[in-house]
């Protein structure tokens, strides 16, 4: 398989995966967060299959097309480790769902990144909320769910917070 093909797999599988999710939080209450806006791909997409759902996006710059970025109310710019903590007076409400699209590829970065994000993570979403990460991360408080098949080139992995939205 070559690459462009590899990669033309991964897209389609993220797509399907975040159609899946989408559905998923049908009943659960609340904004969706998308972390690392980057092209504004994913972002574009959850907008257009979420209608009337309000969403965060959250960069350290701005980078996307400039039709791929959501209001001024709705862009959080900064380092994600101080804005995610502090963000509460802006989102107000528990996730419905936390999209993480952070995008390293290196495992020590990546090791420090869920040590500091995992807990951050868990105290943002709702009872019955997902999470939808590129990142493998440490969250006792919640289950992995399975993802549905079609979407394995896909390597996010998807959890649910126990309890009830
Ligand atoms: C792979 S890209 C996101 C791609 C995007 N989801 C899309 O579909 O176009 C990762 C983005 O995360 C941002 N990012 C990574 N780590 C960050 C951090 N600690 N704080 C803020 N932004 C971060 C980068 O600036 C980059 O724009």
């Amino acid at each position: 398989m070559s690459r462009l093909e590899a990669f033309i797999d991964r897209m389609v599988a993220q797509k399907r995966l975040l159609e899946h999710t989408a559905r998923l939080i049908a009943d659960v209450p609340g904004p969706v967060l998308e972390l690392g806006l980057g092209n504004g791909r994913s972002f574009d997409h959850l907008r257009e299959i979420l209608p009337g759902r309000e969403i965060f996006a959250f960069d350290r710059s701005i980078t996307a097309h400039p039709s791929c970025v959501p209001d001024g109310e709705h862009m959080i710019v900064g380092e994600i480790r101080e804005t995610l903590k502090f963000c509460g007076p802006r989102v107000r409400r528990p996730a419905a769902l936390v999209n993480i699209d952070l995008g390293t590829a290196d495992e020590t970065a990546e090791l420090a990144i869920v040590h500091w994000l995992s807990p951050l993570i868990a105290e943002r979403v709702a009872p019955g909320g997902y999470v939808l990460s590129d990142l493998a991360l440490d969250l006792p408080a919640f289950d992995v769910v399975a993802k549905p098949e079609g979407t394995e080139a896909c390597q996010h992995q998807l959890f649910q917070k126990r309890g009830m939205p």
